[in-house]
């Protein structure tokens, strides 16, 4: 077995055990908190039989939290722990349903545990969830009633109106380019508020980053093309900001690619986005100098892979997503020959996760403008310089689940094409499974005219008579040797 099989086995071999645990660990959550619900109908929460019920729920949710967070949904016949389906059989038909129409009286889908719950908390709230079942109300009011109750790791979600029902409001539900962009900027929103949280207040940025990755992920899952076409726009925020969400993506296109289960793609989107923490450390002057570097200067930036691991272990208990993103701040300077930084022994392994943001940190970087760097890569090139070090720096694997999810011509790439019109990559083309073939958005005609009007070409189309191409791309630009601003093109 090649190296790759070993670890593509080693990985499902890993995700099968800890799935299986957590579906056994989300089956008991659902008995457990069906159990303390009738019973608090009949005792009252300070009972024996109450409090030792109590116990082994906090015991489930316990190890259910060791992935990071916990969410139920509890949506029409269905219950979800962290998106698996838990299946309603013999033995837990009873709670299954008790369940489910607990969270129909009370119009809500999601229950959200966060990590740091005391059984207090839990308690209270699965007190105040017996207490309103009778009264008519809604999921947002009850959600504000946990709130001022003071539970702080328990959120819930009301239920969402469905299409239909927004359709019959006169509402014009959000197509998945909507939602693709609304997942964006609420990562965007989230990453500036985590990196730039004081410490005390880190860990509940995380909880909510860890939610913001969960939902870029979806939104990748649902529509791809429009999520990476955002990584392409530069300007959206402050570099740092923009850089740790498009490296969050970009890595996240990576994992999808590889198909890793939903709690390592939240792992390591979160791991992703932590990558550059470590800068919030370094002064300004340094960051934003404009010409070279001195040593020192140089030894401060390198210096972040280590601060960045100092923060992240003050900022709260060390579980495994915090080690993760550790391990992924020590490492993504690494290259796969360990050259970069930090020096680390020969023979070092590199984590999957370093190795994935490894090639998503540096595409970003290569294809923005940045004060000490004379060259902006168009990202055409960018890519083709990870497939060029793919064995050397890059793992050769995860290059290759990269440019099957860019293609060659990668969103944001302005193109000369064979009929003498360029335009810029705004997705990949439905028409060819070839991912190097994209559909170009027009900018201007054969005589180099700009073009206002939205025109697009799809270079999947083929010649029905010879079986060819009909477009070819003869030359690639980035957006800034073009003079171009993809804002204006792929926001649009
Ligand atoms: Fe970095
Ligand atoms: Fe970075």
């Amino acid at each position: 077995m090649t190296n790759e099989k070993v670890i593509e086995k080693a990985i499902a071999d890993l995700e099968q055990d800890e799935l299986a645990a957590e579906l056994q660990a989300g089956r008991a959550l659902i008995s457990q908190l069906s159990a303390i619900d009738r019973l608090l109908h009949i005792y009252d929460p300070q009972n024996d039989t109450v409090a030792k019920a109590a116990t082994a729920l906090m015991k489930t949710v316990e190890e259910l939290l060791k992935g990071g967070s916990i969410e139920v949904r509890l949506w029409r016949d269905c219950i979800f722990i962290n998106s698996e389906r838990i299946r309603c059989d013999v033995s837990n038909f009873s709670s299954y349903k008790h369940m489910l129409a607990k969270a129909r009286a009370l119009k809500i889908e999601k229950i959200l545990i966060d990590a740091g719950v005391t059984v207090n908390e839990m308690m209270r709230f699965v007190a105040c969830l017996a207490d309103f079942e009778a009264e008519s109300i809604t999921g947002t009011d009850l959600a504000r009633e946990i709130a001022k109750l003071g539970i702080t790791h328990i959120t819930i979600l009301p239920a969402k109106e469905t299409d239909e029902d927004l359709e019959d409001l006169g509402i014009k539900p959000p197509t998945p380019r909507e939602r693709a962009r609304r997942a964006f900027f609420n990562a965007l929103a989230t990453a500036r508020e985590v990196l730039m949280a004081p410490t005390h207040r880190a860990a509940v940025s995380l909880r909510k980053a860890r939610r913001a990755v969960q939902a870029a992920a979806d939104a990748l899952l649902e529509d791809e093309s429009s999520v990476l076409a955002l990584t392409a726009i530069k300007d959206h925020d402050e570099y740092t900001f923009t850089h740790s969400v498009n490296v969050c993506i970009l890595s996240l296109a990576i994992g999808q690619r590889l198909g890793l289960h939903r709690t390592w793609q939240s792992r390591l989107g979160l791991a992703a986005m932590m990558h550059d923490v470590g800068k919030i450390a370094i002064p300004p002057a340094i960051l934003n100098k404009i010409g070279v570097l001195d040593v020192d200067e140089w030894k401060a930036i390198r210096n972040h892979t280590l601060m960045g691991v100092r923060y992240l272990s003050r900022i709260g208990v060390p579980n495994e997503q915090a080690l993760h993103s550790m391990i992924v701040a020590f490492q993504h300077h690494l290259n796969l020959d360990l050259s970069g930084y930090p020096k680390v022994p020969g023979e070092t392994p590199i984590d999957l996760f370093s190795r994935i943001v490894r090639i998503a940190d540096t595409f970003d970087a290569m294809t923005t403008e940045r004060p000490y760097r004379n060259k902006v890569y168009s990202p055409h090139d960018a890519m083709r310089y990870l497939v060029d070090q793919a064995g050397t720096k890059f793992d050769p694997i995860l290059v290759k689940a990269f440019a099957n999810a860019l293609g060659l011509f990668p969103v944001g790439t302005i193109l000369r094409l064979n009929t003498g019109e360029a335009g810029i990559v705004v997705r990949r083309s439905d028409l060819s499974n070839d991912p190097d073939r994209a559909v170009v958005r027009l900018i201007a005609d054969a005589k180099g005219n700009p073009i206002q009007e939205e025109r697009y070409i799809d270079l999947g189309v083929i010649d029905k008579a010879s079986g060819e191409f009909v477009y070819s791309v003869v030359d690639a630009l980035s957006c800034n040797d073009a003079g171009i601003n993809p804002r204006d093109y792929l926001l649009s």
